[in-house]
């Protein structure tokens, strides 16, 4: 018997379309996609791109902190009804000034009627009890320096508690700017194998 299809959302934070985090993004998904297929589970994909969408800056009116909706009525509301259908949640994002881009930075701003509704509200609009998995992959241009992914780190792990998703990993690659991932075999193959770790972690909680 089939079991229930397995609903993978993937956030390619950059703004490029043939672009290194979103290529990495891509091999965990074909990990994801061939653990499914081995375990004869469906997955529903949804490919979410920020900087596609619109998403206003938040203005801090706190109007969600009474009401627990946005004043906006822009794409927010349903990526929110999506990261909540969500049993796995890719972010994928290159690092603009050691952080996400600022396209990403604004849906995550736009998250705060969820964290107003669980916090202040006590009246949550996302399921907080639902089993979600997530994983962070990072893309810096420049060789390894200190700090360079600590900003990036530190907001994901807020949007990720902010879902309810549980992180199981942080994958972050410096010098993007100097590789090629066509000569990189074995890179990709990392990444795929995250994606099928991630996929079994999923689907066999108690291993
Ligand atoms: C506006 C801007 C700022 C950047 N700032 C940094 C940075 O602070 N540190 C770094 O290592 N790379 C930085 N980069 C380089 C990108 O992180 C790098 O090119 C990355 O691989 C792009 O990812 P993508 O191919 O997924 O778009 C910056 C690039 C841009 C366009």
């Amino acid at each position: 018997m089939k079991r229930t299809p397995v609903r993978i959302t993937l956030i390619q934070g950059s703004p490029r379309e043939e672009s290194y985090s979103s290529r990495l993004c891509q091999e965990v998904l074909r990990g994801c996609q061939e653990e499914a297929r081995s375990r004869n589970v469906d997955l529903i994909e949804t490919l979410v791109r920020p900087s596609d969408k619109d998403i206003q800056a938040c203005i801090a009116c706190f109007h969600c902190d009474r009401t627990g909706e946005c004043i906006f009525r822009d794409d927010m509301p349903e990526l929110i009804k999506l990261f909540d259908n969500s049993d796995l949640v890719l972010l994928a994002s290159p690092i603009f000034f050691n952080g996400f881009p600022s396209t990403v930075k604004k849906m995550i701003d736009r998250c705060q009627p969820i964290w107003a509704s669980k916090y202040m509200l006590d009246r949550p609009i996302i399921d907080r009890e639902k089993r979600r998995l997530g994983l962070i992959i990072g893309c810096g241009g420049a060789p390894e320096y200190e700090d360079q992914f600590t900003a990036l780190k530190t907001v994901g792990k807020m949007f990720f508690k902010t879902i309810n998703c549980k992180l199981i990993a942080e994958r972050t690659l410096a010098n993007t700017d100097n590789l090629n991932l066509d000569q990189e075999e074995q890179l990709r193959q990392e990444y795929f194998q995250q994606g099928q770790k991630l996929m079994e972690k999923y689907l066999l909680p108690d291993n």
